[in-house]
């Protein structure tokens, strides 16, 4: 299938053609198009243009309508105000992209012209211990980032870069040396009480670490014995390692959210790469030994008294840390995985981490020209009060507990809406909709600011939740069988009410802007454009009546529109790993 172009892309063509005619010597120049109220669309950019050439903009705006094509996809233009354009379109030229759209598997969404290999570090939760709201962040973030990014054509490849080492596991597996059998087989646990298991250990074996001063250099020797590859060490570690996985897997179960077993590369996946690593820095004296240990320094990273802060690469006692892994990860993904782009999915408190790793990283020319590395920092998820996500007790909020109220939530808001749903049918859409609900909050804001976790705002009906945007696409749905014999199809001849061209032209922006969202790593713009879409269709239905429409053909191609609308709002919501139930 063709790409197909949209009515702005074609507008904006035409009038660059025509401002390029008037004002031959700027080449390049943007009319500056959008979306407007007066009309179907607004130029701004001839004020401007003006100004440089030093023309009068009134003047040289006229002289460029003289110069639009109209006729088929432009039916009107004219001047208002100072100099701008207001455009108006073709009713068919609406009808005719959209029914291109529609033939379109996608949608009329463009692929990249020159995909690369992006991975994707998200949903990276450690090892022997609960994960909270903001590994929970982490993953719907990158999730709908893959999802947008896989559906523009580019490739990628996920890592998980999981917790899975350092010195805590000494303690931990020490304790189930001397308490064996605490930790039940992984094959015979499910996630809620692999979970238990796990925070009991890690009590208990706290407790005994701090009270007693020989079972802490018991557990200082494991943690040699760890690092140091033994056998029986190395096993028990596993069991910690697989013990968690149970719980990992079922916490994205419940997320509805696909992980693959391949793509958990935890940090101590590169143990064996970190001595390489330091070598490397240290011959190429990117990084310096300092008071033994080997580090790297930056001019303008700097803490207290202007003293530089310096990133470790290998500690004095000859132990790598978070850094190294980082590090030979990236050596990993740039050299092995052939990466294009490494993109990170990581709270923004370790903004400064990365901005040091990446630093080195480039010094040592792992990273270059043709890789490019971001960290895409999200904000703090805040309680509904606007402070720091907690119980009532103060501790943090298990991601579990918060997903299953949710849900909850939501199966109180299907069982209200669905009286003929039987039991089953409400817990299976109360889950789509209360992990829809969750996803969507956190989605719905740019990920670099903080956001309420509200459920009650979540799960409500009205508003920009994901709620409204599921009801809008089952109510779509339900017309949709309701017409029976009557199909949609498109008819290009006819005329369009108001309703129905804001509710075209804004499903003809799809396109653009699923792609540029996709490249600006903006899941928050595909919520906004669902959003307002939900919107203008209830707009639409609440002035064009569907199935009682006046002729046959409006019947039709008001079906039509009400079609394209649930099958953009399926896959824009789907880009964001949100479900829409058929009914709801
Ligand atoms: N496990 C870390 C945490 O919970 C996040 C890991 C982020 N990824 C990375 N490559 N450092 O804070």
């Amino acid at each position: 299938m063709a790409p197909v172009t949209s009515l702005t892309d074609l507008v904006n063509q035409r009038l660059t053609d025509a401002l390029v005619s008037a004002l031959p010597e700027t080449d390049g120049a943007d009319p500056l198009l959008r979306r407007s109220d007066r009309a179907d669309f607004q130029a701004n950019g001839i004020l401007a243009l003006a100004k440089k050439a030093k023309a009068n903009p009134r003047e040289l705006a006229t002289k460029v309508v003289g110069d639009i094509v109209t006729g088929d996809v432009i039916k009107d233009v004219e001047v208002s105000g100072p100099g701008f354009l207001n455009v108006t379109v073709a009713d068919r030229a609406i009808t005719e992209t959209l029914a291109a759209r529609a033939a379109d598997d996608r949608l009329g969404v463009p692929l990249k012209e020159n995909p690369g290999v992006t991975v994707i570090d998200y949903a990276q939760p450690n090892v022997a211990k609960e994960m909270h709201v903001g590994h929970l962040r982490s993953a719907v973030i990158g999730d709908a980032l893959r999802h947008m990014l896989d559906f523009t054509g580019e490739r990628t490849i996920g890592r998980h870069h999981i917790g899975d080492w350092g010195t805590q596991f000494g303690m931990l597996i020490q304790y189930l040396i001397e308490n064996p059998g605490e930790l039940a087989p992984p094959s015979q646990v499910d996630g809620t009480e692999a979970m238990s298991n796990l925070n009991r250990v890690y009590k208990a074996s706290r407790a005994v670490f701090d009270a007693d001063d020989d079972f802490k250099e018991r557990a200082r020797k494991r943690v040699v014995a760890l690092q140091s590859g033994d056998e029986e060490t190395l096993k028990l570690w596993q069991q910690f390692v697989d013990e968690s996985k149970v719980y990992f897997y079922s916490v994205f179960e419940k997320l509805d959210m696909e992980i693959r077993d391949e793509e958990i590369v935890g940090e101590s996946a590169y143990n064996d790469g970190m001595p390489e690593t330091a070598r490397l820095l240290e011959e190429m004296g990117v990084a310096v030994r300092s008071e033994g240990a080997l580090v790297v320094f930056f001019d303008d990273i700097r803490g207290k008294d202007d003293q530089p802060v310096p990133l470790i690469v290998q500690k004095a006692d000859g132990g790598f840390g978070y850094a190294a892994s980082d590090l030979t990860a990236i050596r990993n993904r740039v050299g092995e995985l052939d990466a294009t782009t490494l993109l990170y999915v990581v709270d923004v408190r370790q903004s400064l981490h990365f901005k040091m790793v990446f630093e080195t990283a480039r010094r040592a020319g792992w990273l270059n020209e043709n890789v490019t590395a971001h960290n895409m920092g999200y904000g703090t998820v805040l309680g509904a009060d606007g402070k720091p996500f907690k119980t009532r007790e103060g501790e943090t909020v298990k991601l579990e507990d918060l997903l299953d109220e949710a849900v909850q939530r939501a199966a109180e808001v299907v069982r209200e809406k669905a009286q003929d749903l039987t039991e089953e049918e409400i817990q299976e859409r109360a889950a789509q909709v209360g992990i829809g609900a969750v996803k969507y909050a956190d989605l719905s804001t740019s990920p670099s600011r903080d956001y309420k976790f509200d459920l009650d705002q979540m799960v409500s009906l009205n508003g920009d939740t994901s709620v409204y945007l599921q009801y809008a696409y089952a109510r779509i749905q339900s017309i949709l069988r309701k017409a029976g014999e009557a199909k949609p199809v498109a008819h290009p001849e006819l005329e369009l009410v108001a309703a129905e061209r804001a509710l075209g032209l804004h499903l003809d922006a799809f396109g653009t802007t699923v792609f540029e969202a996709a490249a600006e790593y903006a899941p928050h713009k595909v919520a906004a454009y669902l959003y307002q879409l939900a919107s203008l269709y209830t707009a639409f239905y609440d002035k064009c009546p569907v199935l009682k429409a006046d002729t046959e053909e409006q019947k039709e191609n008001r079906l039509f529109l009400c079609d394209l609308t649930a099958r953009t709002l399926h896959q824009g919501m789907a880009l964001l790993g949100i479900r829409t139930p058929e009914r709801l």
